[in-house]
């Protein structure tokens, strides 16, 4: 596995997928090896990313919490320079699907670091209201159009407008809406499946409290493709580089924790994410008892 710098000459493209983040350091890029480049943030966020990555990767790490976790994130190739700008390199989530759809949640009631004044965080707690409720923010979200052709990008502001756990269920019937809905069913089968994994793992560690971070959910919406043997990318092989290197072509859905600029050295169970997850977990499951065929 590849970490540490590099400045290797890489072809650069807009990234066409991103929903949420900030653009302080400029949009995520593309690579031509399907992979995408974040932009290092100023310090102190920009600096613990990159430890945190530089962490779960280390070839020599035996910890099997840390080695679970490495299933549950993009995968990390290392940092590299271009311009004298230095960048994150991670597999591109959306990079197995045709007609990609994406949702950024980020997680947890409290998104602040312990530092945080009141003013700070009660400025947080107004713009982000459906939190308070679920504990996790729906941060922005793309849904291919199948009439247009096109997707619609459903940004912060729109996503600020939900206040209660029936907005964010009809949100996520929005977000669901470009496949049939005979295939509805069996993709928040496969995406609760994935947010499962994920909750599992933070029940058992007690090394990182992660703030501000999110779930990326991705889903195909070409709907020609079919449910293949390899559905879960999370349970697709023993080690992360076997999984990436035999990423199904037929994915039809997957979730990766992402934004770990916020992720803490802890000694506790993240009560905070495990509070959000939870609640999106039931929320999926009722929103997916509605498209079971009767
Ligand atoms: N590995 C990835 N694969 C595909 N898309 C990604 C990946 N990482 C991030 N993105 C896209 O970029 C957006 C922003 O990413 P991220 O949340 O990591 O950055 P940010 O919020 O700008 O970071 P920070 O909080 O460190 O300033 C996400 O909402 C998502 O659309
Ligand atoms: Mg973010």
């Amino acid at each position: 596995m590849a970490t540490g710098s590099s400045s290797v000459a890489v072809a650069l493209m807009p990234y066409p997928y991103q929903v949420a983040g900030h653009a302080a350091q400029g949009p995520l890029k593309l690579t031509d090896d399907g992979c995408v480049l974040k932009p290092i943030q100023r310090p102190p966020k920009g600096m613990r990313e990159v430890v945190f990555y530089d962490t779960v990767f280390n070839k020599s790490e035996k910890r099997d919490e840390i080695l679970q976790l490495r299933r549950l994130l993009p995968y990390y190739h290392g940092i590299v320079e271009i311009d004298t700008s230095k960048y994150l390199k991670l597999e591109n989530i959306t990079n197995k699907f045709q007609l990609p759809c994406v949702m950024d949640i980020k997680m947890g009631r409290v998104t602040w670091d312990d530092h945080a004044d009141e003013t700070f965080r009660e400025r947080r707690r107004k713009k982000w209201p459906l939190k308070e409720v679920t504990g996790f923010s729906i941060l922005g979200f793309m849904v291919y159009n199948h009439q247009t052709c096109c997707h619609e990008h459903f940004n912060d502001e729109w996503c600020r407008k939900l206040f209660t756990v029936q907005d964010a269920e009809k949100c996520f019937h929005q977000f669901l809406g470009s496949i049939q809905l005979e295939m509805t069913f069996d993709i928040l089968g496969q995406l609760l499946a994935n947010l499962v994994d994920i909750k599992e793992w933070f029940t058992t560690q007690r090394l990182f409290r992660f703030i501000a971070s999110s779930i990326l959910i991705v889903y195909e919406a070409n709907s020609s493709k079919k449910f293949g043997k390899h559905q879960n990318s999370h349970q697709q092989s023993e080690t992360v580089e076997n999984m990436h290197q035999l990423s199904p072509k037929n994915l039809l859905v997957d979730a990766k924790i992402i934004d770990t600029a916020h992720v803490f050295p802890s000694t506790d169970f993240d009560s905070n994410y495990l509070f959000g997850l939870e609640n999106l977990i039931s929320i999926l499951e009722k929103c997916k008892e509605k498209y079971a065929v009767k």
